[in-house]
């Protein structure tokens, strides 16, 4: 089998950054402090100032890479107050040293002013420590594994005015391309001090936690999104159980990991709310149709057959969202009932997914089943070129290995995905290598969403911290539903976002 990647051309590698900030100062010295994090991380010998806009930094090997701080051509094109950084190499094609340092150059902090924006639109979280002024977390340690979005930043703000130390915070990062995931993490670690670890070295990090908090005499308690933690600490770390006060768990897939475990803590299940089933699901299918629409700017969508493999609480939306774009959209849901559901709403359905897909023959395949919903079995029933779009966590949902194994040709389309040549003859391109579509080089639903869950999160948290006796050991579902309808997050979301009466008041 033929792997064809991008076509490169022996070019000088560069990359640009747009960034907003307030005044020409601050933007100045941002990217002044960015250059000497450079040298600081070593991937730089000597920054030679050229003019007050224009550097050359120079690397251990000899190389150098210009940088330019500008305002772009056409400012009008983007948001007022932006400014461009850009790097480019000298020397043609890309050395190891170079690659580094481009790499350590993305991890651009946000300015305040760029901070202050996503604040703004998560008022919920950014202010829901005024509920609890006696700082209930104070001496608690955190582990936590959110997607490296700026919501996130939002979030840990908050932990740390409720009395975390930064120090006793840990992040995995999830490693998923996120719009901004460089930014994230260097504000991450450079402006709040938060070590950060990696998805692939999870043991190591989540050991290494627990090491450091024993050391400072805390106990933790684990923020996820998507039952990473849990299994880890229940088949190799049992050592490690009494360490745990509580979780608290931000998706069904995570709740799905972990209910096979009988767990000796509380698990504060935000991913089963009735406030985050209200909002999320919609949000999260609005987002992944969003994010197709702008990956495929040139296709044509209205009309087109399309399937939706799984009509659970994102599936149903998925489904819904490809109808308002007048798609004509097929479901199958290895579940009867559900299948029934999608029939009730008027969408096509079938029992048997090879020949739905054989007399469909859809344009756009989603897979919102939350596990392996598209096998090898289903390949010869591709009837004409297909996108794969999956909403599911990592890579679970399309069985790429196999469609690997079925191919004459791969072709990596950058950004786009990775297109297989089907050895029969039709193409199956897989829309951001099969990963989350809502995060591909996105930020899933606008923070405006995402702030009432980020809020509930904060919520489990403190009622773990303060013992909260509705709380039981295990999945916590009733409980989770009292005590975020006691909160207030609800009637504060209302009042952001609902009608506003006149009252004679
Ligand atoms: N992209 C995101 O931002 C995001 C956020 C939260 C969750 N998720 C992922 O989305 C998944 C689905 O979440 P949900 O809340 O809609 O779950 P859900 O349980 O409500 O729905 C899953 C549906 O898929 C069906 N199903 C299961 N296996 C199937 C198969 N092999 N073929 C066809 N149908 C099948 C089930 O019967 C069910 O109706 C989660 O497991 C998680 O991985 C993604």
């Amino acid at each position: 089998m033929k792997t064809t990647t991008d076509v490169r051309v022996d070019l000088p590698a560069s990359c640009v950054l747009n960034f907003r900030s307030s005044d020409h100062n601050e933007s100045l010295a941002h990217i002044s402090e960015q250059l000497r994090s450079l040298v600081g991380a070593g991937v730089a010998e000597e920054i030679v100032t050229l003019t007050p806009h224009k550097w050359r930094v120079v690397m251990s090997n000899g190389e150098g890479v210009s940088i330019c701080l500008s305002i772009p051509a056409v400012p009008g094109a983007f948001p007022q107050g932006t400014l461009t950084v850009s790097a480019t190499a000298d020397m043609a094609g890309t050395s190891d040293c170079c690659q580094q340092l481009m790499a350590e150059f993305m991890r651009l902090p946000f300015t305040t002013r760029e901070m202050s924006d996503t604040t703004l639109e998560m008022p919920i979280t950014a202010s829901i420590d005024e509920t609890w002024p006696n700082k209930p977390l104070d001496g608690v340690g955190i582990l936590i594994t959110i997607h490296h979005m700026r919501d996130f930043l939002v979030l840990v703000k908050t932990l740390t005015k409720l009395g975390v130390d930064s120090e006793d915070i840990t992040v995995i990062d999830k490693q998923y391309p996120y719009e901004f995931s460089h930014r994230v993490d260097a504000h991450l670690t450079r402006q709040f001090g938060i070590r950060v670890g990696k998805y692939a070295d999870l043991m190591n990090v989540v050991s290494g936690h627990v090491l450091r908090m024993e050391r400072r005499n805390r106990r933790s308690i684990i923020m996820d999104d998507g039952g990473y933690i849990i299994p880890v600490l229940m088949e190799s770390l049992q050592d490690t159980l009494g360490h745990w006060v509580g979780a608290v768990e931000q998706t069904i897939s995570g709740i799905r990991r972990v209910e096979k475990y009988r767990l000796p803590f509380p698990l504060f299940s935000v991913a089963e709310s009735e406030l985050k089933g209200a909002i999320e699901s919609y949000g999260i299918a609005d987002a992944a149709v969003r994010n197709v629409i702008r990956l495929l700017p040139h296709e044509k969508f209205e009309g087109q057959p399309a399937l939706v493999l799984g009509f659970g609480r994102i599936g149903t939306e998925v489904a819904r969202s490809l109808r308002s774009r007048r798609m004509r959209v097929a479901v199958f849901d290895r579940s009867l009932s559900r299948l029934l559901y999608a029939h009730e709403e008027g969408f096509l359905t079938g029992k048997e997914l090879n020949v739905l897909l054989r007399s469909h023959r859809p344009m756009i395949i989603f897979g919102s089943a939350g596990r392996r919903s598209f096998t090898g079995e289903n390949i010869p029933a591709i009837m004409r070129d297909t996108y794969l779009v999956s909403t599911t966590s990592r890579d679970y949902e399309f069985a790429l290995e196999e469609i690997r194994e079925a191919s004459s040709e791969v072709v990596s389309l950058g950004i786009t995905g990775t297109r297989y040549l089907l050895n029969r003859g039709p193409s199956l391109t897989a829309l951001g290598h099969g990963m989350p579509i809502n995060f591909h080089f996105a930020e899933s639903l606008p923070n405006r969403y995402v702030d009432v869950v980020m809020a509930s999160l904060v919520t489990g948290a403190v009622a773990i911290a303060s013992n909260d006796e509705r709380l039981r050991e295990g999945e916590n579902v009733k409980a989770t539903n009292e005590i975020l309808e006691g909160s207030g997050i609800i009637e504060r979301y209302y009042d952001t976002y609902g009608p506003k009466w006149l009252t004679n008041e």
